[in-house]
């Protein structure tokens, strides 16, 4: 499973990059706000940054604005992909975008049949919200496990994205489940780096060492 930052924090996506461990980028609106910046500008400097795909949102709901708006984010670099949230609308766009050779990223998806659907219109990734689905008591991984299960039941290429992290378990278990890619926020990367034992672990080596000599 490839690892990508949910973030449009310049700084942390840089920090991260340099473990190189980060594969693609993915941002929303709401990430974009939260840093106050231009968002194409934003965009720009994050896709000299990371060597991968990097996940742009629209911000139009209907049709032609969404794909205007389009082909106006994927102007700003190759590897901006359109990050349409589903609705009729959205899978209308993500059909011709998919027509146009442009890359998209379903996004907002809470059930394996808006998943099927995305798939089906020619998304290039789609993201379920693991995260948000528990945060109102539904099961966020067995609604990834069933779109996993369905796309490997009939080898569809759309790459599933674990979305809305809220831990490093959803990281493991999305792994687990086999989904292509997660899009983890900074500090869960971070969190997942870390284990007492290896603290600990590294204390003891220095102290073993710092004694002896
Ligand atoms: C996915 O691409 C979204 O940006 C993100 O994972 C949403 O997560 P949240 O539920 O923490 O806002």
């Amino acid at each position: 499973m490839q690892i990508f930052i949910d973030s449009a924090n310049i700084e942390e996506i840089r920090e991260a990059a340099a473990l190189g461990v980060i594969a693609g980028v993915t941002t929303n609106p709401s990430l974009i706000a939260k840093e106050k910046r231009d968002y194409r500008e934003t965009l720009g400097i994050i896709s000299g940054m990371v060597d991968g795909p990097i996940s742009a949102e629209v911000l139009s709901t209907d049709f032609k604005a969404m794909l205007d708006e389009a082909q106006s984010l994927q102007a700003i670099h190759p590897n901006i992909n359109i990050k349409v949230p589903i609705s009729a609308e959205g899978l209308r766009t993500i059909t011709e975008l998919a027509r146009r050779g442009i890359k998209t990223n379903c996004t907002l998806v809470f059930s394996a049949g808006q998943a099927l659907l995305a798939a089906r219109a020619g998304a290039t990734f789609v993201s379920p919200f693991v995260g948000r689905l528990d945060d109102i008591s539904n099961d966020g991984l067995a609604v990834l496990n069933d779109i996993v299960t369905i796309y490997n039941n009939y080898a569809i290429d759309t790459q599933v994205i674990s979305a809305s992290i809220r831990h490093p378990m959803h990281v493991v278990e999305s792994a687990r489940i086999g989904a292509d890619i997660a899009t983890v926020p900074y500090k869960i990367i971070m969190q997942l780096i870390q284990h007492p034992l290896t603290e600990r672990g590294i204390e003891k080596f220095l102290q073993d060492y710092q004694a002896a000599f």
